[in-house]
């Protein structure tokens, strides 16, 4: 059985992330989506709600789960049975620390092997940053997102934002 890992914050998931899923649901036999917050990152959504969007958008795969999780993703790997660790490449920009990361990783575990999944050329600009900041200025956010679950979502807490 090949399972693999897609570690993120998913703040929100994006159309990106999506295609990025569907590459590897149908590359593994397993695919499990970990969502845990990057220490570097402050989040808009808590990994609860992270979690349902993601998982609003997976419905329509058999082979593909979701969870939060904390701590080490090599940790949470082995937790899973997994032997591979799955990030989207947008553009060369992410390619830098994707590789540092993907090193450390083999530092730590030489056998669970990394993967880069090329995005697609229509959502090289697309990110997560893009979306909500896209979304508190009002713009339309709808082709940016998998499914309407996601936009009601981040609509529902731009519009708790901008009341505070
Ligand atoms: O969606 P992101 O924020 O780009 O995801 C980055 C993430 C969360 C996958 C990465 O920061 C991570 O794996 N964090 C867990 C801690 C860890 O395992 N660190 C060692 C790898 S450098």
């Amino acid at each position: 059985m090949r399972i693999a890992i897609y570690p993120g914050s998913f703040d929100p998931i994006t159309v990106g992330h999506f295609n990025v899923i569907r590459s590897a649901a149908s590359l593994f036999d397993f695919l499990v989506i970990g969502i845990l917050d990057n220490l570097n990152k402050k989040y808009m959504f808590t990994k609860t709600e992270r979690l349902h969007m993601v998982k609003a958008s997976i419905k329509s795969f058999s082979n593909v789960s979701a969870e939060v999780f904390s701590g080490l993703t090599m940790d949470f790997c082995k937790k899973k049975g997994a032997n591979f660790i799955i990030r989207g490449i947008r553009h060369s920009i992410d390619i830098s620390f994707e590789m540092q990361m993907a090193h450390v990783n083999k530092k730590i575990d030489p056998k669970i092997e990394t993967i880069f999944i090329p995005t697609d050329s229509t959502d090289f600009c697309v990110s997560s940053s893009l979306i909500k900041e896209l979304a508190i200025l009002g713009g339309d956010i709808s082709e940016l997102v998998p499914n309407i679950t996601v936009k009601e979502c981040i609509m529902k807490k731009v519009k708790k934002v901008g009341e505070k």
